[in-house]
Order: C-alpha cells, then sequence, then structure tokens
C-alpha cells in the first residue's frame, strides 16, 4: 500500500514538473478583424523549452482545418473546410495563412500544440476573429431645430455608413465625446450589409443656450474611422455664452431617454475635419 501511495506521489510530482517544464504559450496572433477578400496570416508562437513538437492543430470553431506534424511526409495537412483556403506554402509550424477571407468564416480560432512522448502536453489558445466588410463613405449627422427653443429636446440622428459587422457609432458636442446615446437601431440593407443609426437627445437647460457644434464618428474595429461633417445649431436669439445644458458629460449637454417627432430644418453646415483613415 505504503509503495503504491509513494509511486503515486512521485508520478505526481514528475508529471507536474514535466508539465511546468514541458510547454509554454506565448501567443497566439490572431487579428481582431480582417478586410473580406484579403488573405491573413494566424500565427501561433510557443516555447516547447526544448521538448520535441508532435504537432501544431487549428481549429475554427471546433473543426481543425490545418495540422502540421513534423514526423509525418509531408509534415502539413490541411483539411477542407467551406471557405477556408490554407496557402501550403507559406504555412509551418507557427504560422497558417489563409487566401481570400469570406464573411462566413468568422468565428473563433484556436491552436493547439502538443509536446511528443512520453507525455504529449498539450495546450490550446483561441481568439475571435470577425472578417468584416468595411464601410464606404463618411457618416452623415442630421439635426431638428424644433427642440431646445421650445423646451423640447434637441435630436442628433447619425447614419454610419452600410457595414459588416455594423460600425459603432461616437457623437462629439462641442468637440467633446459624448459617453452613449439615447437610442440604435442596425436596419439590413439590400446587398446583405448593416447600417447602423443612433440618436442623441439634448436638453436645454434654463431657457438659453449656446451654439452647438454637433459631429459624429463612425468606426469598424480598426479597419475604418471616419468623422461627420459638423453640424452647428444656434440659437435664433443669440444668448450669453454661459451654456446652460447639463449632462453627464462636460460638455454640458444631458441625453435624454426618450425621442419625439421631429422635423428637419435648414442648419449652418461647416465643413470640418472630415477624414476617413483607412488602414
Ligand atoms: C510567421 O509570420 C510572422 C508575421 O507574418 C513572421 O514575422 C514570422 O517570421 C513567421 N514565422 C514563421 C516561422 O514562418
Ligand atoms: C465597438 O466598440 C466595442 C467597445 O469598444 C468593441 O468591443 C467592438 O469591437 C466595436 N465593434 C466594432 C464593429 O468596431
Amino acid at each position: 500500500m505504503m509503495v503504491t501511495k509513494g509511486l503515486l506521489i512521485l508520478l505526481f510530482l514528475f508529471q507536474k514538473i514535466y508539465n511546468n517544464i514541458g510547454l509554454k504559450f506565448i501567443r497566439l496572433n490572431v487579428p481582431r478583424a480582417v478586410r473580406t477578400g484579403h488573405s491573413v496570416t494566424l500565427g501561433c508562437e510557443y516555447d516547447l523549452e526544448n521538448a520535441p513538437l508532435y504537432s501544431v492543430k487549428w481549429y475554427r470553431e471546433s473543426d481543425e482545418f490545418y495540422r502540421y506534424v513534423p514526423k509525418e511526409e509531408p509534415p502539413t495537412r490541411v483539411f477542407t473546410q467551406q471557405g477556408l483556403h490554407v496557402d501550403v506554402s507559406v504555412s509551418n509550424a507557427h504560422n497558417v495563412t489563409l487566401l481570400s477571407v469570406g464573411r462566413d468564416i468568422s468565428g473563433q480560432f484556436q491552436c493547439e500544440v502538443s509536446a511528443d512522448a512520453p507525455l504529449f502536453h498539450t495546450e490550446l489558445k483561441s481568439a475571435q476573429m470577425t472578417v468584416a466588410v468595411v464601410p464606404v463613405g463618411v457618416p452623415l449627422v442630421t439635426v431638428d431645430k424644433s427642440g431646445l427653443e421650445h423646451g423640447r429636446p434637441l435630436i442628433a440622428t447619425c447614419h454610419a455608413p452600410p457595414s459588416h459587422p455594423a460600425a459603432n457609432i461616437t457623437f462629439f458636442v462641442n468637440d467633446e465625446k459624448v459617453p452613449g446615446y439615447t437610442s440604435e437601431w442596425t436596419t439590413a440593407t439590400e446587398d446583405q450589409l448593416e447600417q447602423k443609426t443612433a440618436q442623441l437627445e439634448l436638453t436645454g437647460v434654463g431657457g438659453s443656450w449656446g451654439a452647438l457644434r454637433i459631429r459624429c464618428e463612425a468606426s469598424l474595429f480598426r479597419l475604418y474611422r471616419a468623422n461627420s461633417v459638423a453640424i452647428e445649431v444656434k440659437p435664433d436669439t443669440p444668448q450669453p455664452a454661459s451654456v446652460l445644458l447639463m449632462g453627464p458629460s462636460s460638455n454640458g449637454v444631458r441625453i435624454n431617454g426618450y425621442f419625439q417627432q421631429w422635423f428637419t430644418v435648414q442648419l449652418a453646415m461647416i465643413i470640418s475635419a472630415c477624414m476617413v483613415s483607412i488602414t
């Protein structure tokens, strides 16, 4: 009995030491987003710490699509999966390159590394990758000017250009970023893209207000970021400079929780930094 127990403890210790020195994951190099039609290289960095490599396997969701086993000839193997085109010529024990990626392959990508006998210590890491359709053009902001003057909220609406997935929208009032918005919704376009619209309601407090400069920004991961033209809303009768708007952000606007019907009015439009940065 004692002997068995001692052996078990020894085995346990051995396993623990072996696990600790066998294989270390350094990093998974999977971009969060990639443009549709482009190729992408997924990287898997690991340190075997002198243990021999047994295999590297890549999965999309739970399906294996690429395997590298140095003991086999050839060492690379590709498993057919719809939409995944592996460029074997540039794929190896660390990298796998996918050609002309389509939207349908978005999902969880996983790299599994195994050390060789006797313990086949295995480590696994995964990362989300989205294949995106980047918007064309810039977002558009409109406002109704029926509010503020008559004690009603001023409603600014921002339409992002269609993309996949839907873009993120950020409002700026007097060049200060507004945390969040009143409401948002996404509509599907005919070419199977998504268009995000967000609304921001601003309420004046105290009956007078200064000029407001409103713009919005649309972004899609790190692939796209663009500003709308800024719109300037001026009170009909100029008021003292004190901005009598209050709210959660320091620019002194309050974001309302509801919206009423709104009317489009003629407004002074100022061309602002209207820049599209595409990486
Ligand atoms: C894997 O890809 C990265 C970036 O594309 C490159 O810097 C690295 O040298 C590649 N490693 C191998 C083993 O091919
Ligand atoms: C939108 O913003 C959130 C929060 O910053 C971020 O996690 C997400 O990836 C963004 N989505 C897009 C499509 O850029």
